[in-house]
């Protein structure tokens, strides 16, 4: 079990990069995640606001395996009313648990209550996972851009409209 949090404290952060590194990111990957999440959680950007959530295990494992299990990054933009989802990630351990969808219905939540039309997210195209679980939660493929995230490698971009 677990719930859902704020993002508050430097004990989050480690743990968000945690759950990252535990997913097999690259280091560059990991510090680019936290160099953007450390952007959304302070103020002062007008027409852009930003949250971090946080997965909290009810029963952390152990003091030393942190206090979060996955987080979820958006940035809502007042221009167009649209979030996107900057980060999304579960522990390997805490996985096909129901955290992720918690988490974006909580991102979801956020844009609602701003007035937002929708959210949107990228993911490689070869991550089938990210595309089962966005389709999963109502997100319809919106475009593909060739080589977003490398020479050969396309991104995908999922967008789901609360009017849809
Ligand atoms: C993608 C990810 C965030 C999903 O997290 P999760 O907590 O396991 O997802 P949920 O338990 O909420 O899954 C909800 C539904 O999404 C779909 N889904 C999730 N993971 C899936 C997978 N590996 N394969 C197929 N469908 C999947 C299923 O329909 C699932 O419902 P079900 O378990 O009842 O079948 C997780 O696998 C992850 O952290 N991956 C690494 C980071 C990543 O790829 N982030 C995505 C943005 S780039």
């Amino acid at each position: 079990m677990f719930t859902i949090a704020r993002y508050e404290d430097a004990s989050h952060r480690r743990g968000i990069g945690r759950v990252l590194e535990e997913n097999g990111w690259e280091r560059r990957y990991v510090a680019g995640q936290l160099a953007a999440i450390d952007d959304l959680t302070a103020d002062g950007r007008p027409g852009v606001r930003g949250n971090v959530l946080v997965a909290v295990p009810e029963e952390p494992e152990s003091p030393a395996r942190g206090p979060v299990c996955g987080f979820v990054s958006v940035e809502f933009r007042e221009w167009n009313r649209l979030g996107q989802l900057h980060g999304l990630a579960v522990a390997p351990g805490s996985k096909r648990r129901g955290v992720a969808s918690a988490l974006v219905l909580a991102a979801e939540e956020f844009v609602r209550d701003l007035s937002g039309r929708g959210l949107y997210a990228d993911t490689p195209e070869t991550n089938e996972a990210a595309r089962h679980f966005y389709r999963a939660l109502g997100y319809g493929l919106a475009y593909a851009m060739p080589d977003y995230y490398d020479d050969g490698l396309d991104g995908v971009t999922y967008l789901k409209l609360f009017s849809g």
